[in-house]
């Protein structure tokens, strides 16, 4: 069959290498695609925010399967279009993508079933949010309530951060996305990251990872969307992962069944691993970026099948196997990111550093310029390994990343320290 892919991350790379590895693929279109994914995919300058130029592209190619990467084109409905056109797709509705799209929809949701999360008030003015915080005291987190690629959370170690967190937002720095914010209880634990599918009613449970959000060593810096992620995640063990299942992931996909709008897609939650178990920060309906790059790594069934079976109603007849290796990738980010950098500076030796055959790099912002690979983006390169620890795995990314000729970036030096603390070797 052919099949075209939305976006041009990482994350889209990572799918599209294992997308072309499928029997049951016969051409691959990526829109728009990035350098990296020239060797799988056809590279397409589709408007994606035109749901009729890449419903009428799909005609054209003869695409019977549309798989969305990020969430941008989710939240704007593109999946339920192209179905009303007749055209398979992977990803939620617009209406189910709201678990993601609106932080105050998801609380909603926790709230009908019961779902461990931070205590929270919504507030759409600013003298009922300042208020809010006043009473609430400080460690708190205030965030905007729709899409702000990242950025629209704070989490407050003062009232008087708190504060200016709520006049930003109120003041329009996130536009429409902070016109409504929520103030959430301050959660401590460890941060973890579970994978699953659904097609609405049936859940395939797929992995775990753990990513770094900020974007120097130590977790210093500001957000990003993720310097490095490493899977599995031992702070996910059967336990927690039994209890993420029973308590977060399928009285989710049930309520959203009970309301009329199923949940069919990747759902991944992002939890904090409390004292009191695993709790619910916030719900993505997509795969992360750059979690999948590490969970494709290790990923040793067809991806094509299970992502059919998901759009399908049928991820009841397939299963998926994991390697037991620990996979990693260690982002690699133009100077700068994530504030503003220069783009069209040369990447060499890219050729070099991928010698060794567990050494992976999926590339994010990358374009090419004839022969030569430029940087077109913040987060430019995802260099990923396998190896049977965080440790091999970590030494095996950062052997590649010295490989890899751009003075104009640079990466975290630290992925996986927790856990290379915990292995203690
Ligand atoms: P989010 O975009 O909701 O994932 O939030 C971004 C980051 O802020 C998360 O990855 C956490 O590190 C942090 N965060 C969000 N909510 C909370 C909370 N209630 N307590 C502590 N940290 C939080
Ligand atoms: N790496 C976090 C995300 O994809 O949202």
């Amino acid at each position: 069959m052919n099949i075209l892919l939305i976006g041009s991350g990482g994350r889209e790379h990572a799918i599209a290498w294992a997308l072309s590895k499928s029997p049951l693929l016969t051409k691959l279109y990526a829109a728009p695609g990035n350098a990296g994914m020239r060797s799988v995919a056809d590279l397409v300058s589709l408007d994606v925010t035109s749901h009729s130029d890449v419903i009428a592209f799909c005609k054209e190619k003869d695409i019977s399967f549309v798989v969305v990467g990020p969430e941008a084109p989710l939240v704007s409905g593109l999946v339920d279009d192209l179905e009303a056109a007749g055209i398979k797709a992977f990803g939620p509705s617009k209406a189910a993508a709201q678990l993601e799209g609106s932080k105050a929809f998801t609380k909603g949701v926790c709230d009908d079933a019961d779902i461990p999360t931070a205590g929270y008030g919504r507030f759409d003015t600013k003298e009922a949010a300042l208020a809010y915080i006043s009473k609430q005291g400080a460690p708190i987190v205030v965030k905007a309530d729709g899409l702000a690629a990242g950025k629209g959370v704070v989490v407050a170690m003062s009232e008087a951060e708190a504060k200016e967190a709520v006049e930003a937002c109120f003041d329009g720095e996130f536009g429409s996305a902070g016109a409504e914010v929520v103030i959430e209880e301050f959660l401590e634990g460890e941060e973890a990251s579970f994978f699953v599918l659904s097609d609405g009613t049936n859940v395939l449970p797929l992995a775990t990872a753990q990513d770094h959000k900020r974007a120097f060593d130590g977790d210093t810096g500001p957000n990003t969307g993720g310097m490095g992620a490493y899977s599995p995640a031992p702070v996910m063990n059967a336990t927690i992962v039994q209890q993420t299942m029973d308590k977060i992931i399928k009285p989710t996909v049930a309520t959203m069944a009970a309301r009329g709008t199923p949940f069919k897609g990747v759902l991944f939650a992002g939890l904090m691993i409390t004292k009191d178990g695993p709790k619910l920060i916030e719900y993505n309906t997509r795969f992360g970026d750059p979690e999948c790059q590490v969970l494709i790594m290790r990923l040793q069934a067809d991806l094509l099948p299970l992502l059919l079976a998901t759009a399908d109603n049928s991820l009841d007849q397939v299963s998926a196997q994991w390697s037991d290796d620990v996979a990693m990738t260690v982002v690699m980010a133009a100077n700068g990111y994530p504030g503003s950098y220069a783009k069209g500076t040369e990447i060499r030796n890219l050729d070099a550093a991928t010698a060794d055959e567990d050494v992976k790099i999926f590339h994010a912002g990358t374009k090419a310029d004839g022969d030569k690979i430029l940087a077109n983006g913040g987060r430019v390169l995802n260099v990923t390994a396998r190896g049977s620890s965080v440790r091999e795995s970590r030494d095996k990314a950062y052997a590649a990343v010295e490989k890899v000729d751009w003075p104009e970036g640079f990466c975290r030096s630290d992925i996986g320290w927790r856990e290379i603390a915990r292995e203690g070797k």
